[in-house]
């Protein structure tokens, strides 16, 4: 019965014991991960040698190695490493002025485990003397051993760091150590340096956990550890021999490895693989491409233990950079080449583009460049200034008279000579034109001014008889002016007979005359400013297909200021029609045109040249020719034959006497044009009433039909000679007209 109970509280206190266990195998104590082969427990580790022990007796988890007796904290372990890092015991030994006060000197006994290489012996003193003994492989009796010396004195070089024998020194621990007892002794009790140092001690130490410093020998009394490694391997037997025997502890993934000295053997995970090899599956994949520790240049793929590169579409090879990297394949190579020179020919386009248009735009600054020197901006002032200008004339691009004269073809050039070259152009409205290139020598600010003043009087100047200033183009280094284009050449081609041109009639050439008397006359005075021609001459009488005369070139031509009457310039006109006045005194006056005009109509009277070299030297100068024989009575001989006259008409006569108050020298003895126009106009009303069909010819049977009322009224306004002379102008052109009709 006292059996039965004492055995029943056995059996109550056993499960009570068995309930309050904590878990077999603990899987960490503390800072430190516990795992195969070390263990918790007899039944978790390999064998006791890989025992651990986790004291929570002071509230933290410290873990001993082996039994908690042993004193021996492990800091940290790794199975993949075979390596465990515990906090072994400093030896020392210290002294007072009577001597030796303590001394210590830890042995260890490690079982299966050895005392890493990676560790060092260090001693620290300067009257110290230390060393260990060990045993090493499976000799029990063979021991083996080694220690430094370290002196110094007060006076000493020390130096931080170096532990050389003075103050400290050290030495490195051989392989395979397996156990060992420490000895420190002194040589002279630490006598005269117990002041700075009292002590010598010595410990095993991790290589790089441990760098001398000179107050060390002072204050390493308050070091009781130093940790240090220590390595294992499994049982005693080689990795060939354990693979085949019951027990092998390389699980999967892994291999054995016979890396080091002694014997037994270690596992490994193969590589590619991490975990505790020891344990069944723990040894597992890395994922390498995740963790950025792979090689591949583009695409990275993981494998079981490996991965693998791939590389962009078009490029092959095995996408390692330390292998064959990623090359192009031919296709992409072709790809790229002509990618490239795509781009090569796009660039080379660009730049032409640039370059063209940089061309063009230095074009046009040139071309603004001329604009600006020509007077282009005044010209847009006086254009702004008033607005009426804009009607009148044009100012005209480069461009549209390019296209017109069919880039200033030769075939469309009507004359050429000193003053400039002169070309037939169509415009865009097929209005025909003539586009003159003259000439501007020298400019300056002056002569611009004025050219450009001409352009605009002359553009303003809306008379039947006078050569339409159409517009000019500014942008060219040479001005060029557009003109209205008049079919039927020069009056002196046709007096002169040029070519097949029909010799004028006389009734025709008294017509030109008045007309050309009209324009002179309305230049003079009927104009917004006097303009004095300066040069007049049948080469500058233009006639189109009706023999409508109209006065061209105003190239020499000047304007004349209001409040003057005469201008002093350079003499220039043509010899032959120059008034010897304005030879004589440079004072040019609207006078001068006067002579001029006088020498055209005996140019028209005698159908002969106003100069000629070939004729008899009195002869020679038409005028004073003229007057000569007009003095001596001689008029019939010197008429023009082609007139084909029997008998001198009196209108002749009329026409001849008014030439010769024109040829005065004297200027102020010279009627003014408008009496010459006026005068004219008699003999041509006069010859017309006694003549009705000498016109007829040459009229325009599309003008429109006049009123016999209107055409009264015009002829009564004429005669009285008070309309201007544009009203004149038209007026005698409907008399004519009504002449032509019969009425
Ligand atoms: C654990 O590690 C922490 C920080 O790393 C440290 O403060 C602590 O003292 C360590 N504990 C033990 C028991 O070693
Ligand atoms: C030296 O140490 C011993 C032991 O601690 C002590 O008895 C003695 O008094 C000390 N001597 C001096 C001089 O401090
Ligand atoms: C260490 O010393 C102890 C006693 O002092 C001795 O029993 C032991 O055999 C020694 N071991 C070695 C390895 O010297
Ligand atoms: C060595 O370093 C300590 C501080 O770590 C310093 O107090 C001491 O003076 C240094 N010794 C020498 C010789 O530089
Ligand atoms: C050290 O002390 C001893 C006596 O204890 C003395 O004989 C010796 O001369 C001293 N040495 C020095 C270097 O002071
Ligand atoms: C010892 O010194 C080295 C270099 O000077 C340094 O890298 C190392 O961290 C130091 N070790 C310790 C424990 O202070
Ligand atoms: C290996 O160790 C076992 C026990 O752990 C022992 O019986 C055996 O003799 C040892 N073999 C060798 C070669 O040391
Ligand atoms: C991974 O693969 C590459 C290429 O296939 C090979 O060179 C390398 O040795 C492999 N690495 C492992 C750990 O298998
Ligand atoms: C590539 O090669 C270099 C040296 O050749 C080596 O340091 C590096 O670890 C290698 N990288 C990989 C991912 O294998």
């Amino acid at each position: 019965m006292l059996v039965k109970i004492l055995l029943a509280v056995v059996a109550v206190l056993g499960a009570a014991s068995a309930q309050f266990n904590r878990p077999i195998c603990e899987s960490s104590c503390g800072n430190v991960t516990i795992s195969f082969p070390f263990g918790s427990g007899e039944e978790c580790c390999y064998n006791p040698d890989f025992l651990v022990t986790c004291d929570r007796s002071s509230g933290e988890e410290i873990p001993f190695f082996g039994q908690r007796t042993s004193n021996l904290v492990i800091s940290d372990m790794s199975p993949s490493k075979s390596e465990v890092e515990i906090m072994m015991f400093v030896g020392r030994d210290c002294y007072n002025s009577s001597g030796l006060v303590r001394r210590t000197g830890p042995t260890l006994r490690s079982g299966d485990l050895r005392i890493s290489a990676k560790n060092k012996f260090v001693a620290i003193g300067c009257d110290t003397s230390a060393y260990f003994t060990g045993r090493r492989g499976s000799d029990p009796n063979g021991l083996d051993g080694t220690g430094c010396i370290s002196k110094c004195g007060t006076n000493s070089i020390l130096t931080n760091g170096s532990c050389s024998g003075v103050g400290c020194c050290e030495v490195a621990v051989p392989e395979g150590l397996r156990s060992f007892n420490m000895t420190l002794r002194s040589f002279n009790n630490h006598a005269n340096i117990t002041d700075f140092n009292p002590c010598s001690y010595a410990f095993f130490v991790e290589q790089g956990k441990f760098n001398f410093s000179t107050t060390n020998l002072l204050d390493f009394q308050s070091v009781s550890k130093m940790p240090m490694l220590l390595d294992w391997a499994i049982g005693n037997q080689t990795c060939d021999q354990a693979k085949n025997m019951d027990g092998f502890l390389c699980k999967g993934n892994s291999k054995c490895d016979q890396d080091y000295g002694g014997p037994g053997y270690r596992c490994n995970c193969v590589e590619g693989y991490e975990g505790n090899p020891y344990i069944e599956n723990d040894c597992k994949n890395i994922n390498e491409c995740e963790r950025g520790i792979h090689d591949c240049e583009h695409k990275c793929d993981d494998t079981p233990g490996n991965y693998t590169c791939t590389c962009r579409d078009g490029y092959s090879g095995d996408g390692r950079k330390n292998g064959t990297g990623c090359s192009a394949d031919e296709s992409t190579i072709i790809k790229i080449a002509l990618g490239v020179s795509t781009s090569v020919a796009f660039l080379f386009i660009c730049v032409t583009w640039l370059y063209l248009v940089l061309k063009k735009r230095k074009l046009v600054m040139l071309r603004e460049k001329y604009f600006k020197q020509n007077g282009g901006t005044m010209l847009q002032k006086r254009i702004s200034k008033d607005g009426s200008f804009n009607d009148q004339a044009k100012v005209f691009s480069i461009e549209e008279l390019k296209r017109a004269t069919n880039n200033y073809d030769e075939s469309r050039i009507i004359s050429k000579g000193g003053y400039g070259t002169v070309y037939k152009g169509v415009l865009s409205d097929n209005r025909i034109v003539a586009i003159k290139k003259s000439k501007l020598a020298d400019q300056t600010q002056v002569q611009i001014e004025q050219f450009i003043n001409e352009v605009v009087i002359f553009s303003q100047i809306n008379h039947r008889n006078v050569v339409k200033l159409i517009g000019c183009c500014l942008e060219t280094e040479i001005p060029l002016l557009v003109y209205e284009f008049i079919s039927n050449g020069t009056l002196s081609d046709h007096i002169h007979n040029k070519g097949n041109l029909s010799a004028l009639t006389w009734d025709i050439r008294l017509r030109i005359a008045t007309e050309t008397a009209e324009a002179l006359s309305y230049l003079h005075s009927a104009a917004s400013v006097p303009i004095i021609h300066r040069d007049v001459k049948p080469m500058n009488i233009l006639l189109d297909d009706n023999y409508v005369a109209k006065v061209a070139d105003f190239g020499a031509s000047k304007l004349i200021p209001i409040d003057q009457n005469e201008l002093a310039t350079l003499v220039q006109g043509t010899l032959g029609y120059l008034d010897p006045e304005y030879l004589q005194t440079n004072q040019l006056t609207d006078k001068s045109d006067v002579y001029s005009f006088g020498v055209v109509l005996v140019e028209l009277l005698t159908g002969k040249k106003a100069l000629s070299f070939d004729r008899p030297e009195e002869e020679m100068n038409l005028a004073i020719h003229f007057l000569f024989s007009l003095k001596q009575g001689r008029l019939f001989q010197i008429l023009d034959e082609r007139l084909q006259l029997n008998e001198v008409p009196s209108e002749i006569i009329q026409v001849s006497r008014l030439a010769e108050t024109c040829l005065r020298v004297k200027g102020d003895d010279r009627p003014t044009m408008k009496e010459v126009a006026m005068e004219l106009q008699g003999v041509l009303a006069s010859m017309i009433q006694k003549h009705p069909w000498v016109v007829t010819d040459h009229l325009n049977e599309n003008e429109s039909e006049y009123s016999v009322e209107e055409l009264t009224t015009a002829f009564e306004c004429m005669l009285e000679g008070n309309a201007s002379s544009s009203t004149v102008n038209s007026m005698s052109k409907q008399t004519m007209l009504s002449f032509a009709n019969g009425r």
